[in-house]
This record gives C-alpha cells, structure tokens and sequence, in this order.
C-alpha cells in the first residue's frame, strides 16, 4: 500500500445545522411606562393544538385597554411577562387536529383576550373570522373590536331607532369611528359627538351633526343648547362623573351604555390620584329610581363574551355583510412597526389618533422607504 492510498480520506465539508425558527414577539416584561413593551426574539413555531390554527400574522390592532393593561388596570390580562394584544388579521399557516371550516392560506381576522402582538400566533379556530373580499390586513386588524363592541352598544344595548339622538364621547376614536359609522344605517339620527377640537372636521365629515370640543366646552350645555330635552342614548366609555352627567341627559326611556374608565388613564404611569376620583364619582343608582326615571343602565365589556362564540360569530356576519355593502370601513390613524410600538401608544395616549392605530411586525416596502426618507 502506497503511502498516498494510505492517507485518510478528507473529511466531509461540514453541514451547517438547519437554523432554528425564530418569530418576533412585543412583550410587557411590567407595569409602567411605553418602555415596558419590548420586542422579544422566540425560538421555535408555536404549532397548533387539537382545534387550534396557527396564524401568520401581518397586522394587530391597538386599543384603548392595552394602555389600561400596561399600567395594571387591566384584569383580563395575564400577570406580566405577557404578550398583550385582543386582536389581529393575517393568513392561516397550519391546522391543529380535527379543525374543519379553516384551510391554510385563509386570510382571517383574530380576537382574543391576550397574546396578538406577535408574528405568529395559535388561536382556537372558533376565535377566527373569515377577512371579506377586498379587506386589508390593516383593516382587518381594526375590525373586530371596535366594530363588535360598537354594534352590540348601539344595537343591542342602545337599541338605536329612526329619529333619535345620541352622544357619543371619544367619538374620533376607534369605537367612536366605528360608532359614527353605524349610526348612519339609520335614517335620521343626530349625533353629539365629543372629540378635541382638531378632530371636528373629521368628525363632521364622518356624520357627526354636532362635534364637540369637551376640553374646553362643558358639553352638557353643549347638548342642552341644541336638545333641552337631552337625548335617546349615551354610550359612556369614560368612567366616573361623566356616567352621571350621561345618565342626567337621558330623556325619558332613555339608554345609558357604560363600556369604558378612560377617565383612570392621565399619563404613562398609573395614576392613584384619577383612580381614586373616578372610583369615588362612581355612578349608582338603585331599581327603584330607575323605575320613577323610565331609564335603562347598561354595561357593556367583550372580554367577558369570550365564552359566547356564537354570538359574536353572529354579530360578525352582520358587520361583514354591512363591509360588503361599503357601509362601513375602518379609519386607520396610523400604522406602526413592532420597534415603534411605544410610539404607537404615545399616539393614542396624547389624544392624536383619528381612528385606528396599527401595529405591524414589518412595515411594508414603500412605507419603510418613506421612512427612511
Ligand atoms: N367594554 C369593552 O368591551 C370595550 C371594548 C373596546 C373599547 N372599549 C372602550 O372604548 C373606549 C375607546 O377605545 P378605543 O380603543 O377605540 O380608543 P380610542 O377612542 O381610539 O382612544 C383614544 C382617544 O380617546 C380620547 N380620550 C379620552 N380620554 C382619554 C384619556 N384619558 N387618555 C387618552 N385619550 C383619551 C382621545 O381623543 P379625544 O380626546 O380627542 O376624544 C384619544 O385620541 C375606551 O374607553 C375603551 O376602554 C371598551
């Protein structure tokens, strides 16, 4: 044997490993400031258990109670580290077992209690909602609690008729866009609507009859000025002693709806003094005054509806089909990459937004480029 047949043959040409799946997640690492919402790399796919779909995120929406959630206000969400997020839309990318009615490549829109700000979620399939022909993902992502929670105050609760009035605070906001919107279903209805001032052309561009600029206006008067009797509805999302001076505007056989403590949140941190004042400004009223006053109260929150999927799973149909008609269409304020989601809540939180904030995982092309501009 020669020397050279001797010599051992050469090693193969190391193999790289195949480098493991990571997804990009936005975590509350705690209760605080925006700097408390961080984006985390994860390892790993999430995959889909027994009924499940996991979904390949492209756009979540941000609401008010995020901001409630990352200052402890919050009780729907999981103690922190969490990832928040009640909704997002994107595209179906695998199936859990025993999943009928969902097929990869579904673009859909998601509600949950928690958990959406990420790239890649595992949902049960019956949290899932079919996107309507024509629907971004960014209105998708604007959808479902805003307009859900808008119809079942104004419809279900309100019982908004031809003829009648309403006042809607916030309402330049997601819900109130939402709101605004609907109420143009039905012929007739005059609108108040409470916004800052900057927003009024939109407003009244958006149906609104009387906007109103409670920051430096007491919209009480406001309301009494234009209707001495008051109104047929007032959906209440502030908390406090707004409840009662809602509920004092009611004509007779008159609906309050209270959906909201916004009235809690005055800056980034958590603010004992506005929670103490708005728990002590409380409304209350007992059965037998209600009886005299010929009034309703109700109260409104779609994170306790989670375990009644086929009500909202009806009450989306009938929002779809109003989509289809071109009756309503989400108002997006901005869209935010995960990196800028502390802007994205400064956005809100500073009263600017005009519709809906969105969070994506990566802006698309052209708005990156705009950016970077
Ligand atoms: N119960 C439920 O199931 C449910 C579901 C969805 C939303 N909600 C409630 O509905 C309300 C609207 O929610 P959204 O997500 O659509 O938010 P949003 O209306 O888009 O909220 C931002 C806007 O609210 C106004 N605002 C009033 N008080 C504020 C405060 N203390 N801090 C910051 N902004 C304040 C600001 O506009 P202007 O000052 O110009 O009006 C701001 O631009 C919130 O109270 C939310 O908690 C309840």
């Amino acid at each position: 044997m020669s020397g050279e047949e001797a010599a051992a043959p050469p090693a193969p040409a190391e193999q790289a490993p195949p480098a493991e799946p990571q997804y990009r997640a936005l975590v509350l690492s705690g209760y605080g400031g925006y700097e408390k919402v961080k984006v985390q790399v994860r390892r790993g796919e999430p995959s889909p258990r027994p009924g499940e779909v996991a979904v390949r995120v492209r756009a979540c929406g941000l609401n008010f109670a995020d901001l409630l959630a990352r200052q402890g206000l919050y009780d729907r969400l999981p103690p922190p580290p969490v990832s928040p997020g009640m909704e997002c839309a994107g595209t179906v990318q695998a199936l859990g077992e025993g999943v009928t009615g969902r097929q990869v490549g579904d673009k859909v829109m998601v509600l949950a209690r928690a958990g959406l700000w990420q790239e890649v979620v595992t949902v049960p399939a019956s949290q899932t909602f079919p996107m309507p022909d024509g629907m971004s993902f960014e209105e998708a992502a604007a959808f479902p609690v805003n307009y859900i929670t808008a119809y079942m105050i104004l419809f279900d609760f309100g019982n908004l008729r031809p003829n009648q009035s309403i006042l809607i605070h916030m309402a330049a906001g997601g819900v109130g866009t939402a709101v605004v919107q609907l109420c143009q279903t039905v012929e007739n209805v005059t609108i108040f609507g409470t916004a800052s001032a900057s927003k009024h052309e939109a407003l009244r561009e958006s149906g609104v009859t009387h906007p109103i600029d409670y920051r430096t206006m007491d919209y009480v008067e406001e309301v009494r000025k234009i209707s001495p009797k008051g109104v047929d509805i007032v959906l209440d999302p502030l908390g406090g002693s707004d409840t009662s001076k809602g509920f004092n505007l009611l004509k007779p056989m008159g609906k309050l709806v209270t959906y909201g403590v916004s009235n809690m949140v005055t800056g980034q941190k958590k603010n004992l003094m506005a929670m103490a004042k708005t728990w002590w400004n409380q409304f209350s009223i007992n059965a037998l005054q209600l009886l005299h006053l010929n009034k309703a109260v109700c109260g409104y929150n779609l994170s306790y509806l989670e375990e009644e999927p086929e009500l909202l799973k009806g009450v989306m149909a009938k929002l779809v089909s109003l989509y289809g008609q071109g009756k309503i269409k989400p108002k997006i304020d901005s869209v935010w990459p995960f990196e800028q989601v502390a802007d994205a809540m400064r956005q809100m939180q500073e009263k600017k937004n005009v519709g809906k904030v969105i969070l994506v995982p990566e802006l698309p092309k052209e708005e990156a480029k705009k950016e970077e501009n």
